[in-house]
């Protein structure tokens, strides 16, 4: 599969895994993305998950037939990508890693074996003969060792996990080649779960790259971007500048029912005030990935939940630690709970808001056990508040 006549993909495709690091569903799969730079000295860039290798190295050697793979560039060392470098290096024992000192050091510690590297600083360069590379350190995208590389003969980025996505490659690679449909939300999931804790570094990322004039984005995951690639950065801009769209997200535990009626109301009332988008994810069905997802995606935020033995429903612990790990800014909050003989719940989403530093657009409407006119009228006016909000900022 050709990228440019001298650039080929040779990734593969993870149909098996239902949990991408053990956490995310991935019902569309992954790619583990690697390319051959073939020329006067050939070039792979990353390698796969090493359950893979056998049908990598087929995929290698039909591209370069008998000639050796003369630098193994190492972008990211997470283990998807790295995984089969220790493999390589027995197929082709003169290939010469290529990878900057962070990198250097974490193949030592995960594959023992430092022979042969090429030691790389932030602007380096590689002449392969035609093909012309260059190094950028883009730290904590997501890892620290993460770099990209440039190939400035053909205006093609070598990006490492920056633009990837969700969804294995069914077939073509070149987003010219396919209907890029599902992959679009499945990039927002991918950076939500994966990347959303660094957006400064992604910015930076950004900055440091564009001046470089890539025309294609070879990522390790997911499809190679050229047609849609404008689309693809500006997503990532604004995802990682946590800018949001219009819209409420109200996510909720409930046991029996109960808290959920409080979440209707809001929701009903929310509606009924002209907010359009407005998603609700009952946290025991909803997947976390995707309520993360929308929580990136939508400027209000409502959580709701019962008091639980002593403290607040799980899986909204759950929820806020992932929230306060990705250190997610900018959102307007409300919060609602319930109990039925100690009030816990309220108490501890008052303090996560205190902790995130939300903008609290309303007072945390707390119900015992059911129902009541009361309790009703506070939702309302939670609801409202956080309407109003909505529209002052001009966002719905
Ligand atoms: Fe796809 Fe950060 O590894």
């Amino acid at each position: 599969m050709k990228i440019t006549d001298t650039i080929h993909y040779v990734g593969v495709n993870d149909r098996n895994k239902y949990l991408f690091e053990g956490l995310w569903p991935i019902p569309y799969g992954v790619s583990y993305n690697s390319y051959i730079i073939d020329d006067e000295r050939t070039a792979l860039i990353d390698t796969v998950d090493s359950s893979f290798f056998d049908r990598f190295i087929v995929k290698v050697r039909e591209v370069l037939g008998d000639r050796p793979v003369d630098y193994l560039v190492i972008n990211h060392m997470e283990p998807d990508h790295s995984g089969s470098i220790k493999l390589v290096k027995a197929f082709y024992p003169d290939v010469v890693i290529v990878g900057n000192k962070q990198t250097l050091s974490m193949v030592q510690g995960y594959y023992g074996d430092t022979d042969a590297v090429l030691e790389v600083k932030d602007g380096d360069r590689l002449d392969l003969g035609h093909h012309k590379l260059s190094f950028h350190l883009i730290p904590m995208v997501h890892w620290p060792e993460t770099m990209a590389t440039y190939d400035a003969t053909e205006r093609v980025l070598f990006s490492g996990d920056a633009f990837g996505c969700f969804g294995a490659l069914n077939g073509a690679v070149l987003d010219a080649g396919m209907n890029t449909d599902i992959y679009y939300g499945e990039m927002e999931r991918y950076y939500s779960c994966i990347v959303g804790k660094y957006g400064p570094q992604v910015q930076r990322a950004l900055c440091k790259l564009s001046p470089l004039g890539f025309e294609t984005v070879c990522p390790t995951h997911g499809p190679v971007w050229k047609d849609e690639l404008a689309k693809v950065v500006s997503i990532y801009d604004r995802l990682s500048k946590y800018e949001s769209c219009e819209g409420v997200v109200i996510a909720y535990g409930t046991m029996y029912g109960h808290t959920e009626d409080m979440a209707e109301v809001i929701a009903e009332t929310l509606a009924s005030e002209g907010i359009k988008n407005i998603v609700m994810h009952n946290l025991s069905k909803s997947d976390q990935s995707y309520v993360l997802t929308d929580i990136f995606r939508y400027r209000g935020l409502i959580l709701g939940a019962p008091t639980y033995n002593g403290g607040i429903y799980p899986q909204m612990e759950a929820l806020m630690s992932k929230l306060e790990m990705r250190c997610l800014k900018n959102r307007l909050f409300a919060a609602f709970g319930s109990f039925t003989w100690a009030g816990q719940a309220v108490k501890h989403l008052d303090a996560f808001a205190a902790k995130t530093g939300y903008e609290v657009v309303a007072p945390s409407v707390e119900m015992k056990q059911a129902m009541s006119a009361a309790t009703r009228e506070q939702c309302i006016a939670l609801a409202k508040a956080m309407a109003e909000r909505l529209k002052n900022t001009g966002l719905k």
